[in-house]
């Protein structure tokens, strides 16, 4: 893209508040892992809380998956030291040594890394993860809409211990969240809006929770919905009838709710019983900025909000002089199938060649309370010479070209379909680098990740031609790249590059087609 272009989408990113252009690899990868949930295109975990009854198999009857997700991103959150600038949401709760520690105890940490560990990518950190995984099981099981940032970074040790426990009396509680960044009436609001999901286990707190006649595995929970967010955890309290084991349980040491609930006199207890939409918002604030509570130096995104149109899964290769192109398309907020919608593949001389778009299925984000349309496109073969610069797409004689700046595609390294398997071992990877760009380095960046389950990204330079290059058009030449001995986990990469000597080529927004699946040479 040259220079001009990229000042024309900057522009456009400033005038469009609360909403980025695409492509924008993080971004992309944020509003996909938080809005893509259940349906077409849609992540898996989701059906962890879905329904939001749903709990880990083999745990006890009255446990809660989404109860689960909240605790863990508060334990996660409740290391950090505001004056330090340390600890925070940086998923230090994955270490074993801070889940061994007593103010960690119970099995909610375990439960929600075994099932969301995975999902981190090279754009998305795992406490990024257990973020959206908390705003979710929130706004997915009867609460407000939450607002999420991304970037958050993952610490490479434990934090300093820190999470308040029930038998911590008062001054020592408001002081440990003092420590964490919150005022005593926000502790009352946070604990509230979290302890309106789930319930204490007989088996990690025998003092507080007894035992049944002759079962262990006993929750109580701390109001009578424990799978939804509502506001009768203050409704039940004010009313003097909960069961809450936090505020009535028999040994009083361990009644912390009670004692964080009436530390104002009931103020704010009494404020949530008597509206639940104060509650609601309340907690939406609150629980953003506990996700939001990250260490110094991190720098966090613009809240992600849902792209209303969104190209994905972009495949591009070069065949001669053919450059073929297939993918798929989000359009958000669409309830059913809309046909004839058209999409225009735009060259770098301005022509278009126009197709119309395959519906694929709805995908739904909140438990339905959004949907979206998927659509598929291609292969449909382009002139290799002419290339591909954008596309833009016309819904019913509504243009959607992200206000004129069009869905940037670079074309300017694409895979070649010359790419073969080795007789002997390993694969050949051809990559056809447009000859337009002065490409000065070429790279193949794999995903692994380091002995603290952190995603990282290995580069392997993809020499250019030692002598005349292979061109198999006018527009293209071949770089080659020999590999042999790669670990299964390596058979996906990303091909990237560097322009005039340095600066990082403009994202590539294709998928590239596994090593696996390359024919032989
Ligand atoms: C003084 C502060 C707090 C104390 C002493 C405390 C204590 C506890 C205890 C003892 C449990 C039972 C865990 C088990 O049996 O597995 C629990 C569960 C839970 N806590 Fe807290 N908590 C506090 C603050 C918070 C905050 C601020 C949040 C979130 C905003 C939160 C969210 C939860 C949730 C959702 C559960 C249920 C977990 C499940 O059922 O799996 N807690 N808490
Ligand atoms: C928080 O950090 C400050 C500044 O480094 C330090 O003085 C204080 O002891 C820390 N608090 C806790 C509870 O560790
Ligand atoms: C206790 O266990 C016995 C034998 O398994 C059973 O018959 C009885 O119904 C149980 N009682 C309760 C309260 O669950
Ligand atoms: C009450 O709980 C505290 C803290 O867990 C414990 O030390 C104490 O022994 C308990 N008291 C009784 C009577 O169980
Ligand atoms: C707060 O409410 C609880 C539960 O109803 C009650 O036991 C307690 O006395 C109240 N505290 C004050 C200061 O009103
Ligand atoms: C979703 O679409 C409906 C019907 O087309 C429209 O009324 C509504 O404003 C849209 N909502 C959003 C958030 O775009
Ligand atoms: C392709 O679609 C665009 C946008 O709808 C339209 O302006 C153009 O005329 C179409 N071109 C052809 C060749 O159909
Ligand atoms: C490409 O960039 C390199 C590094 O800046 C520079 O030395 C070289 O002259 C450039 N080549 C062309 C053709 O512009």
């Amino acid at each position: 893209m040259n220079a001009l272009a990229q000042a024309a989408i900057l522009l456009a990113v400033a005038a469009a508040a609360n909403a980025y252009t695409w492509p924008s690899p993080q971004l992309d990868a944020l509003e996909s892992f938080r809005y893509d949930q259940l349906g077409f295109n849609g992540h898996f975990v989701y059906n962890f809380i879905d329904p939001c009854t749903a709990a880990s198999e083999g745990t006890p009857t009255g446990r809660s998956t989404a109860a689960d997700w909240i605790r863990t991103a508060y334990h996660d959150m409740a290391t950090h030291n505001v004056t330090a600038g340390t600890g925070g949401m940086d998923a230090s709760i994955r270490f074993a040594e801070e889940q061994a520690r007593p103010e960690n105890v119970g099995d909610a940490f375990s439960n929600t890394l075994n099932q969301l560990l995975t999902q981190a990518n090279r754009y998305m950190s795992i406490a990024d993860v257990l973020s959206v995984a908390a705003i979710a099981a929130i706004e997915n099981c009867g609460g407000p809409d939450i607002a999420f940032r991304g970037g958050r970074i993952d610490a490479s040790e434990p934090n300093a211990p820190g999470v308040p426990q029930p038998q911590d009396d008062l001054p020592a509680t408001v002081a440990s969240f003092a420590r964490q960044g919150f005022t005593q009436t926000e502790m009352i609001g946070l604990v509230a809006c979290g302890h309106t999901f789930g319930g204490v286990q007989h088996s990690f707190f025998p003092n507080t929770v007894p035992a049944g006649p002759n079962n262990t595995d006993v929750v109580s929970h701390f109001d009578t919905t424990y799978v939804t967010f509502d506001n009768n955890i203050a409704t039940e309290y004010i009313s003097g009838t909960t069961q809450n084991p936090l505020v009535v349980g028999a040994n009083d040491t361990t009644n912390s709710d009670g004692r964080i609930f009436g530390s104002d006199g009931n103020a704010t207890m009494a404020a949530f019983a008597a509206s639940a939409d104060l509650y609601a918002s309340t907690c939406a604030d609150l629980i953003a900025r506990m996700v939001d509570t990250v260490p110094d130096g991190v720098t966090l995104t613009e809240v992600i909000t849902p792209l209303p149109v969104k190209p994905d899964q972009l495949v591009l290769s070069l065949t001669d002089d053919t450059l073929a192109v297939s993918g798929q398309v989000r359009f958000w907020n669409q309830t059913e199938e809309v046909p004839g919608i058209v999409v225009s593949f735009v060259d770098h001389a301005g022509e278009a060649t126009n197709t119309t778009l395959a519906f694929k299925g709805l995908g739904s984000a909140k438990a339905g309370k959004y949907t979206s349309g998927w659509y598929a496109f291609g292969p449909i073969a382009l002139d290799a010479v002419a290339g591909l610069a954008s596309l833009k797409f016309d819904v019913g004689g509504v243009v959607e070209d992200q206000g004129g700046v069009g869905f940037a595609i670079a074309d300017t390294v694409v895979f070649s379909t010359t790419s073969c398997a080795v007789a002997s071992g390993g694969w050949r990877l051809d990559v056809a680098v447009r000859t337009s760009v002065n490409v000065t380095r070429l790279y193949m960046e794999q995903i692994s990740t380091d002995s603290t389950n952190r995603v990282v990204v290995v580069e392997t330079d993809i020499p250019a031609p030692a002598g005349p290059p292979v061109q198999p058009n006018a527009a293209y030449a071949i770089w080659s790249l020999a590999l042999t001995d790669i670990a299964d986990e390596f058979e996906a990469y990303d091909v990237a590059f560097e322009v005039d000597g340095g600066t990082k080529g403009f994202s590539p927004v294709v998928t590239w087609p596994g090593l696996g699946s390359f024919p032989p040479c």
